[in-house]
């Protein structure tokens, strides 16, 4: 077993079940073109995250890390009538390329993009009295995981969803040692959500075109 394994059954699956996808198709073009790093979540799990957030009947979601806006489309495809994203993004640059994502998709309307970082940004959404919201994405920097639930408890109702990307890199999570602040962080973030009476959680390996990583899925009780 090997990553090119991985990757062409990953693609074979990817023919199989999700077809063609222009708007998802363009999105990763345009992101290409204004050099975005390509750490979107791969198209079977944003599928994921679309059967996810239809599962949960969510109306209103928060994502953490927008990038070009690939796993905000995914989710926004999800909502209802009146269904909305807010999406947290620090870079501005990559934030115009998200929202030129979603216009081009037409799901512009049902997104809401904040530029800052998510630690300043977390704090005004919950001033002004947003949420809660039924479903929370996090994918941003790895190091502030452990904040990021936090604030989703703060932010969140009983019975709502908290999705967290990359919490094993490549099996990295086990490095008890690690002086990379990602990985320690992952670590905590595992020590909270076992230790959050609040929180039903699991985690599920993932391998494909994106490598080996990690979702961790946590319901709030
Ligand atoms: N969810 C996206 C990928 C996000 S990549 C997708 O699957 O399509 C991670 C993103 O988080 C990057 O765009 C990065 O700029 C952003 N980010 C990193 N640190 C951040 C912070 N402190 N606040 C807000 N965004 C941050
Ligand atoms: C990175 C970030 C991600 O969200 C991801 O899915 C893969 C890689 C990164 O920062 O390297
Ligand atoms: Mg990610």
């Amino acid at each position: 077993m090997d990553e090119e394994q991985w990757r062409r059954v990953d693609e074979f699956l990817v023919a199989r079940l999700l077809g063609d996808d222009p708007e998802l198709a363009a999105a990763l073009d345009a992101n290409e073109a204004a050099d975005l790093p390509a750490i979107d979540v791969s198209p079977a799990q944003g599928r994921l995250l679309t059967i996810l957030a239809r599962m949960a009947d969510a109306r209103d979601v928060l994502e953490i890390g927008t990038l070009g806006g690939y796993s905000t489309i995914c989710l926004a495809r999800a909502l209802p009538e009146g269904g909305r994203i807010v999406t947290l993004e620090k870079d501005p640059e990559y934030a115009a390329v998200a929202r030129a994502n979603l216009e081009r998709a037409g799901l512009a309307e049902k997104v809401s993009i904040r530029i800052g970082d998510a630690l300043e940004t977390l704090p005004e959404i919950a001033a002004a009295g947003e949420g809660p919201f039924d479903l929370f994405f996090i994918d941003a920097d790895k190091k502030s995981n452990p904040d990021y639930v936090r604030w989703a408890l703060r932010l969140a109702r009983p019975g709502s969803l908290i999705i967290i990307d990359n919490v094993v890199r490549e099996g990295r999570v086990l490095d008890a040692d690690s002086g990379d602040p990602d990985i320690a962080a992952t670590r905590a973030l595992f020590d909270l959500l076992a230790g959050e009476a609040r929180l039903t959680a699991t985690a599920i390996q993932t391998v494909g075109v994106k490598g080996w990583d990690g979702l961790a899925l946590a319901l709030v009780d």
